[in-house]
């Protein structure tokens, strides 16, 4: 069943409002030739325009920073542009491990982190995300995830973030409102929607996570990050 209130677009002025924050803040160091090559080159591959914006890239590379982080899980790669922001905020000791499904998109991806002179910081494993999350090992924590592969998995991914991840390490979830998708009940077609409520229920229920979300709109059109501290 379609809904007139989904997919609505993006409206001009929201748009507009993070052109103009971005034109202070995005300065000439963080938007630059490797960013700009990534989102050529991937567009050009084909890989659909999913990736963050540049204002979240900085949004999330910043709370990598602010905690500094010197290991960072990344699930979804695409091409490998939130990678490139979460990557520079890696000390020269730091490392960053990104889950991507698809070889196409890893192949993409190697290509433009390779642009962007951070290959020997970030490690790509191809498969699916819970698989090779698996094979990780606990004894190594990660100080920061970026979720952001298929949404229907959060509830796994999120389980698996309570062994990976350190004591007050922090978990970045994308795409958890979906133009008002998730708490639509009668929504019951969308598992990227499911995923996201069963998430919200594991977070209510664990004593490992305390978490909030902050609902977006901009470029990206209405969506939202869960802000998930392991305890
Ligand atoms: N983080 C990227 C965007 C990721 S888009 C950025 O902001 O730049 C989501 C990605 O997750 C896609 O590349 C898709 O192929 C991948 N994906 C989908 N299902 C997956 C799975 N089960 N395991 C790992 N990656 C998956
Ligand atoms: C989609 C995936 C994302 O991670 C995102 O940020 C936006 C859209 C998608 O699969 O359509
Ligand atoms: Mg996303």
């Amino acid at each position: 069943m379609s809904r007139t209130y989904y997919n609505t677009g993006v409206d001009e002025r929201w748009a507009r409002e993070e052109q103009y924050h971005a034109s202070f803040l995005l300065d000439k160091h963080d938007h630059d030739e490797a960013l700009d090559f990534c989102l050529k080159n991937s567009d050009e591959h084909g890989l659909p325009h999913i990736a963050v914006s540049g204002m979240e890239g900085k949004y999330i590379q910043l709370q990598a920073r602010a905690i500094g982080a010197k290991r960072i899980l990344e699930l979804g790669t695409l091409g490998g542009y939130s990678t490139i922001w979460l990557a520079r905020a890696l000390p020269a000791d730091g490392e960053l491990v990104t889950c991507e499904y698809s070889p196409m998109h890893a192949e993409v991806a190697g290509q433009n982190i390779e642009h962007a002179g951070l290959s020997s910081k970030v490690k790509i494993v191809v498969g699916p995300a819970a698989e090779s999350l698996a094979k990780m090992d606990p004894a190594h924590k990660f100080d920061f995830v970026f979720m952001d592969a298929d949404k229907a998995g959060y509830p796994v991914y999120l389980e698996y973030c309570k062994t990976l991840v350190r004591k007050g390490g922090v978990i970045i979830v994308d795409n958890v409102v979906r133009q008002g998708r998730v708490s639509d009940l009668s929504v019951t077609d969308d598992t990227d929607s499911s995923g996201v409520r069963r998430m919200l229920e594991d977070l209510k229920s664990s004593p490992d996570f305390e978490a909030t979300t902050v609902q977006t709109v901009g470029a990206r059109s209405w969506d939202g990050f869960t802000f998930v501290l392991r305890l």
